[in-house]
C-alpha cells in the first residue's frame, strides 16, 4: 500500500494517538505539524531552514498555485516537490476554504463554485473534479476534497445544506481521482452543531478515504466550542486513518486537539506571527519590538536550539524589526516553526509514556495560562 497509517500507541489517559503516516515521499510522525507554504514557499524561509525546524510534511494551496503560476506551469516545472525543492511529503488544500473566504463569489451551485480570480479578475468555475485535476497536476502526496465552508454564524439550514453538499462533493472527488500515489482526505463540516458533525463524519467514514479532516473551525468560535466539536467528531472517524484539524491554531489548541484524537495540523500562525514580531516561547509570548528587549543580550528562548536562539540576542532581533530589515521576520518565523515542532515532539514523547496530561499542565504553567 502506498499510504499506511501505523498506530504505535493510543493514550491511556486521553484519546491521543502516537502514529506514523507513510507516504510516497516518506514518513510523517504524528501528532505532527505542517508549515504552510501557500504559494510555493514557506514565507521568508529557505527549504533547508524549514527542514531544520524538524518539519516532515508541508502544505500548499490549490487556490493560489492553481491561479498562479497555474497547473500547467507547475507541471512543466516538475511538480510541487521540484518547485519547493522539498523531497518530503506535501499536502495540498482543495481551494474550498480560500474561495469561500473571498467576497467575490458569483455563484455556488450543486455543480461548482464560480468565483473571480483575485489576480487577473478572470472567472473560474471550480468543480470538485477540477480541484482534483489541479492537485494531480501539482503532484502533492495528499489531496483534500473540495468542500463548502460557510462563514459562522449562519442559519442552521445553511450549515446543513453546505455540509450535505460537501459530502456529495467529497464523493465526486474520490470518483474522479486517478493517481494512486496521491491520497485523498475527506473534510468534515457541520458548523458548531454536534449532530450535523456526527452525521457528516459517519457518512464520510463509509467512503474509501486515506484520511479525514475536521474543517470549518477556527473561524471565530471560542476555543471551548472548537474543542467540543473536535471531541464529538473524532470518535466517529475510522481509528486506522489519520485525522487532520485544518487551520488550527495556537500551541494550546494543538495540544487540546491531540487529547481529542487529532493527528495532523497546519496553521499560518507561527509564520504570520513571526513576521509580525511575535514569538512563541517556553517563557510565554514575546513581543520583540517591546522596548524591554532593547539591550537584552539573552536569546529569544534560552531553552530553544534553533538558529535564531543559538546565534542572536533579543536586542539584535528587536533592532532588525525596528529597522524594517527582512531578516527579522525570517528569524522569528524560523524560531516559531521550530517551537511548534518542539511542542509536537514533546507531545509525541508524552503520549508514548502516557504523560500527556502532565505535559499539558506543565506547558500551560510555562505559558502563564490558567489550569
Ligand atoms: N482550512 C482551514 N479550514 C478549512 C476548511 O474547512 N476547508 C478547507 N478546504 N480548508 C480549510
Ligand atoms: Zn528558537
Amino acid at each position: 500500500m502506498t499510504f499506511r497509517f501505523e498506530l504505535h500507541h493510543t493514550g491511556a489517559q486521553t484519546g491521543a494517538r502516537r502514529g506514523t503516516f507513510q507516504t510516497p515521499h516518506g514518513p510523517v510522525e504524528t501528532p505532527g505539524f505542517m508549515p504552510v507554504g501557500t504559494q510555493g514557499t514557506v514565507k521568508g524561509l529557505t527549504i533547508d531552514q524549514v527542514k531544520s525546524t524538524g518539519a516532515q510534511m508541508i502544505l500548499g494551496n490549490t487556490y493560489h498555485l492553481g491561479l498562479r503560476p497555474g497547473p500547467d506551469i507547475v507541471r512543466a516545472l516538475g511538480g510541487l516537490h521540484a518547485m519547493f525543492a522539498w523531497d518530503g511529503p506535501i499536502l495540498t488544500d482543495s481551494g474550498g476554504f480560500q474561495v469561500f473566504s473571498l467576497k467575490d463569489i458569483s455563484k455556488i451551485s450543486e455543480q461548482s463554485v464560480v468565483f473571480r480570480s483575485h489576480i487577473d479578475g478572470s472567472i473560474i468555475d471550480l468543480t470538485p473534479e477540477y480541484s482534483i485535476e489541479i492537485q494531480e497536476a501539482l503532484g502533492s502526496d495528499v489531496a483534500m476534497v473540495l468542500d463548502h465552508v460557510v462563514a459562522l454564524p449562519a442559519p442552521n439550514e445553511e450549515v446543513q445544506e453546505a455540509m450535505e453538499r460537501s459530502i456529495r462533493w467529497a464523493s465526486r472527488c474520490l470518483e474522479h481521482a486517478s493517481r494512486a500515489d496521491q491520497a485523498k482526505f475527506a473534510i468534515v463540516q457541520g458548523g458548531l452543531d454536534t449532530e450535523l458533525r456526527v452525521q457528516c463524519a459517519r457518512e464520510l467514514a463509509t467512503m474509501d478515504f486515506e484520511g479525514f479532516a475536521v474543517g470549518g473551525l477556527s473561524v471565530g468560535e471560542t476555543p471551548e466550542e472548537m474543542y467540543r466539536i473536535t471531541g464529538a467528531t473524532t470518535p466517529e472517524l475510522p481509528v486506522d486513518r489519520p485525522r487532520y484539524l485544518m487551520g488550527v491554531g495556537r500551541p494550546i489548541d494543538l495540544l487540546e486537539s491531540v487529547v481529542r484524537g487529532i493527528d495532523l495540523f497546519d496553521c499560518v500562525m507561527p509564520t504570520r506571527n513571526g513576521r509580525n514580531g511575535f514569538a512563541f516561547t517556553d517563557q510565554g509570548a514575546v513581543k520583540i519590538r517591546n522596548a524591554v528587549h532593547k539591550t537584552d543580550r539573552s536569546p529569544l528562548d534560552p531553552t530553544c536550539d534553533c538558529f535564531t536562539c543559538t546565534r542572536h540576542s533579543r536586542g539584535y532581533l528587536r533592532h532588525l524589526f525596528n529597522a524594517g530589515e527582512m531578516l527579522g521576520p525570517s528569524l522569528l518565523s524560523l524560531h516559531n516553526l521550530h517551537y511548534y515542532q518542539r511542542v509536537m515532539a514533546g507531545a509525541r514523547a508524552a503520549i508514548e509514556t502516557d504523560t500527556l496530561t502532565e505535559y499539558i499542565v506543565e506547558k500551560k504553567r510555562l505559558w502563564g495560562m490558567p489550569q
